[in-house]
Order: C-alpha cells, then structure tokens, then sequence
C-alpha cells in the first residue's frame, strides 16, 4: 500500500471509532471514507445498531457491502454524527470538497449532523485553500453561461469529464473545477458562486467542521 493510501486509512479507521451504539451516522464518500465504512461495518458485526445515511451511490453500495443498515431523511430529520473526506482543510477547518463529485449530499448530511469529523491524509492540510479547484455542480442546462460567469471571477473553469463524456453527478448535474489559485475569503466567494442562476451548491463548507482526524507516517493526530 502507497503511503498515502495508508494515512488515509489510519485516518479513516480512527474517525470510526467516534461511532457509538444507537447513533444515526452520515457517510462521506471517497477512498478514505472507504476504511471508515469498513471498520464500522465491523463494529455492526459486534453488536453496535446504528443506523447510516450515504452521501453517494458509491458510499451506499460499500455501506451495503460491509453489512451497515442504511436509512434516509424520509425516515429521520438527524445525524448524530457525519464523517467525511476533504481535499483540503485549512487553519480554520473550512474546507474544499466534491473532489469525488458527491459534494451536494455530503453538504446537506454534514450540514444535518449533530458533529462533523473530517478524516484526511495529510496533505490535504493547507495554509489557505485554493490550490485544489473548487468543484462548483451546476445544472446542465446553461452550464456555459455560469462558466462565463465564474471566468469573470478570476478563474478558469473546467467542465468535468469522464471517459470523454462530461462526468454527471448522483443528481444528474456537471461539475465545474474552478482553479482560483488562493481563496482569501471562502465565504464570500460561496456567496457570489450560490447567487448565480444554475449554480446547485459549491464545494466550500465554511464553519461545519468539529474535528480533524489526519493520517500521517507515525499515527493519527487529532485536531479540534
Ligand atoms: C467527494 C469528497 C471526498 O471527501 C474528497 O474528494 C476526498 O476524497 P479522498 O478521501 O478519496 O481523498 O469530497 O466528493
């Protein structure tokens, strides 16, 4: 296993162990989410009931894979408790996410959740965020006027692809990758891209974030 791959398990089978008995737990999605579905999978073949709600069609087939009951927001209007990825974090915990695509239903699980633990390797820490595109979903219809719009920003948006087809979303929208190089003010940057027509969510999370687990070469740190 790479060395990054085992941080982002190190990570990912700590923040599992924030899992207890009875609680409604969201699931992030991407490969460090992986070990966290993974290891509580094991902690249900022990005995503890709980109850997850996955972030994506991917998340849910794993959670499925490893024996974890799932539910949905028809049945319960709380998460105890959503454990995520991120592609990166900064001093103030506010992060970029959507680097798998999932970042509208890890948006509204986190923002749901009672505490939000975000497990990572350790380079997703950063001084300011920016270096990783920002992943914008957008409706289809008109996507390229928003591109437009978000260019004048001070970006250049890519429209994502996969297999030569633009990639679509759970919820059957693109994405764009915005390179803005140095986000110096998340918020307002997630207000300006929220306020245009067509734009579904952005992959900032601003003040959501309880706890960092980071994976490193020696061990976990945890950070609050
Ligand atoms: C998916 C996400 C992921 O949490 C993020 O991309 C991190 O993924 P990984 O754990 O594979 O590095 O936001 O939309």
């Amino acid at each position: 296993m790479e060395d990054k791959d085992f941080k982002k398990k190190l990570a990912g089978e700590k923040a599992a162990e924030f899992v207890k008995d009875g609680m409604v737990v969201g699931l992030g999605s991407g490969s460090t989410m992986y070990w966290t579905i993974k290891k509580i999978g094991e902690q249900v073949s022990e005995g503890i009931a709980i109850q997850g709600i996955p972030s994506s069609v991917q998340t849910a087939n794993w959670a499925k894979e490893f024996g974890i009951p799932l539910t949905d927001f028809s049945k319960v209007k709380q998460v105890d408790l959503a454990i995520d990825g991120a592609d990166e974090i900064d001093q103030n915990f506010d992060l970029i996410k959507g680097g798998g695509g999932s970042l509208v239903r890890e948006k509204i699980i986190d923002s749901a959740a009672g505490q939000l633990i975000i497990a990572a390797d350790d380079s997703k820490l950063v001084k300011a965020l920016g270096a990783f595109p920002l992943p914008v979903e957008v409706v289809p219809f008109g996507y390229e006027i928003i591109k437009e719009k978000i260019a004048r920003l001070g970006s250049e948006p890519v429209l994502r692809s996969q297999n030569g087809k633009a990639f679509v979303t759970d919820n059957g929208n693109y994405i764009l990758d915005c390179l803005f190089s140095e986000i110096t003010d998340p918020k307002k940057l997630h207000n300006l891209l929220k306020s245009m027509v067509g734009v579904v969510e952005t992959g900032l999370f601003i003040n959501m974030t309880d706890m960092v687990i980071i994976g490193k070469s020696t061990g976990t740190e945890i950070l609050h």
